[in-house]
């Protein structure tokens, strides 16, 4: 199997794999990981272009989230990359998926360029435009409130799953700190600048007076 018979390969896979999770974590989710993962490494020559489309594909095949025991998962994928010719470079790759997640307490920064690529990409697909728009339609398949005025958030503070606004403080706010690549950097600070005002156009219309007009 030549590289882009296996890349089409790992494409079927993920599709057939991430059935069941919110739009936000869809395929469409993958296409822009890969995409933005793609423009990184080519800005800045860190990895190989095809561990990049691998581990991009299956980044979030595995995320406990939503494929339960990922334990499983992790067994299931690294079955699928030594069927598909995928050994050589399966340890990389799972060590990388391992600990891309912001949320896990057990992730590591790695010093590996791919991690550096395919952690940037993923975090800025949290943030931005789009970046909002996941957060209420993750917040929404959750239920979670939109807002809640009782409570205040601060960059860094937890509240866990109390609202979506308070998820930005939590997590989408810090990205743009976390960055690892100059380029990941770029990025991020236009789409933090973006979440910067919608926030601020969200509590301006939260806290309107009906003054009459
Ligand atoms: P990671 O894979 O880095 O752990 P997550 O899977 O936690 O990241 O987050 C993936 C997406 O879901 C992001 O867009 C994130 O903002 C959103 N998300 C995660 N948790 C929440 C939450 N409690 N409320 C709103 N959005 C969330
Ligand atoms: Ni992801």
């Amino acid at each position: 199997m030549n590289k882009s018979e296996q890349i089409v390969k790992t494409e079927e896979f993920v599709k057939a794999n991430m059935k069941g999770y919110d739009s936000g974590h869809d395929w469409w989710h993958i296409v822009r990981v890969r995409n933005l993962a793609r423009f990184i490494n080519e800005m800045e020559a860190l990895a190989d272009p095809f561990a990049v489309e691998i581990t991009t594909l299956l980044h979030d095949t595995a995320d406990s989230k939503f494929a339960g025991d990922s334990d499983k998962a992790y067994l299931f994928m690294s079955e699928f990359m030594d069927e598909n010719g995928l050994s050589t470079i399966r340890d990389q790759v799972m060590n990388v998926i391992k600990n891309i997640s912001f949320s896990s307490k057990s992730a590591r920064v790695l010093d590996d360029p791919l991690f550096y690529v395919v952690q940037d990409a993923d975090r800025l697909d949290a943030i931005g435009a789009i970046g909002v728009a996941r957060a209420f339609n993750y917040g929404g398949f959750r239920n979670n409130k939109i807002y809640d005025p009782e409570i205040i958030s601060q960059i860094g503070s937890v509240h866990g799953t109390s609202s979506t606004i308070s998820h930005f403080y939590e997590k989408l706010l810090l990205l743009k700190y976390r960055m690892n690549t100059l380029t990941g950097k770029k990025l991020a600070a236009e789409r933090h600048e973006f979440l910067e005002v919608f926030l601020k156009e969200f509590y301006k219309e939260w806290e309107f007076n009906n003054i009459s007009l």
